[in-house]
């Protein structure tokens, strides 16, 4: 996983639950890399799941929770460090529909390494789309609130909803409709 994600996730939850949480959760997760990440660099995903379920423990809120508000915390990150690839878009449906071929394309460019989700569209139109995420690490509820957080960015609101076709969450069907 790159290590602009793992710098992302500390500074949320330095933000959100203080520096004594994260010195404790790095301490707690015997992590190969210390706690340190460079932006650029590549580490283990295991890392992220014991950084993540020691988080859950120390703050007593379930992973798939922390791991949504991580993902509403990412979008302005990414948008932040990469501002190029979101710019691009003038509504929410249009930039969710762009994921797969041109965001996480780019995406790959900046991180020949990146392991990145897919995005299959089953259907789509000016206010709607369905599409299934697919990813052996079953981030599907970092999805969620990266989707979440694109209607803010345009001001607008829509229903997410998500049903798992695997169990471990490795695929996932969302079900948008933007409806302000
Ligand atoms: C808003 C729409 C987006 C969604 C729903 C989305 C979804 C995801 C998800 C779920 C992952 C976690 C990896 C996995 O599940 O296997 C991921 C990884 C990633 N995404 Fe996106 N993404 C979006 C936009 C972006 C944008 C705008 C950027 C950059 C400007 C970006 C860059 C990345 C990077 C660098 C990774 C990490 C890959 C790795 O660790 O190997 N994504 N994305």
């Amino acid at each position: 996983m790159k290590g602009v994600v793992f710098t992302e996730f500390l500074e949320m939850v330095e933000s959100k639950f203080g520096l004594e949480v994260v010195d404790t959760i790095i301490e707690n997760s015997n992590l190969a890399s210390e706690g340190i990440y460079t932006s650029v660099g590549t580490y283990d995903f295991n890392e992220m799941i014991s950084l993540i379920t020691n988080l859950s423990d120390e703050v007593k809120a379930p992973m798939g929770d922390l791991i949504y508000t991580f993902g509403l915390y990412l979008f302005n990150g990414l948008g932040t460090s990469h501002p190029e690839v979101i710019e691009n878009y003038t509504n929410p449906i249009n930039l969710l529909y762009a994921i797969e071929d041109h965001i996480h394309v780019h995406v790959k460019k900046l991180y020949p390494d990146a392991e990145l989700p897919t995005f299959k569209i089953l259907d789509k139109t000016e206010t709607s789309l369905s599409m299934i995420y697919s990813s052996s690490r079953g981030l599907y509820r970092l999805a969620h609130g990266l989707i979440e957080k694109t209607f803010e960015h345009f001001n607008g609101e829509a229903t997410i909803s998500y049903e798992l076709l695997k169990e471990d969450g490795t695929e996932v069907k969302f079900d948008i409709v933007q409806h302000g």
